[in-house]
């Protein structure tokens, strides 16, 4: 089964907490960290710049991204931005 859970909640500091957790191969052991170094990539075609892109984005808003291992097994990634209350008015 492929399955993806996508959840949202509040986090420390004034932000707001993302999280997507999926059902697929996971990480290999100790490398949930290396898969947002860029150019590193597992696919055939791939530039591995994507997760790269997606942290500085993030932290070029205030926030935090990181992965970890699902269980029994998967990934989870979340990532967490700055609520600014004067922009939802
Ligand atoms: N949900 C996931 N579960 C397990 N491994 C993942 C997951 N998402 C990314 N990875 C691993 O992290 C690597 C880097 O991902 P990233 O998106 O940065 O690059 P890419 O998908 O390989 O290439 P592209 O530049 O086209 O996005 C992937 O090649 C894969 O090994
Ligand atoms: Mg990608």
């Amino acid at each position: 089964a492929r399955e993806i859970i996508v959840t949202t909640g509040t986090a420390d500091a004034g932000c707001v907490l993302v999280a997507v957790l999926d059902s697929g191969p996971g990480f290999a052991a100790d490398s949930a960290e290396h898969v947002f170094a860029p150019f590193y990539t597992t696919k055939s075609a791939g530039l591995g710049m994507g997760l790269s892109i997606c942290r500085s984005i993030i932290e070029a808003h205030g926030g935090r991204l990181w992965a970890s291992a699902n269980v029994p097994r998967g990934a989870i990634f979340q990532f967490t931005v700055p609520v600014y209350p004067e922009l939802l008015s």
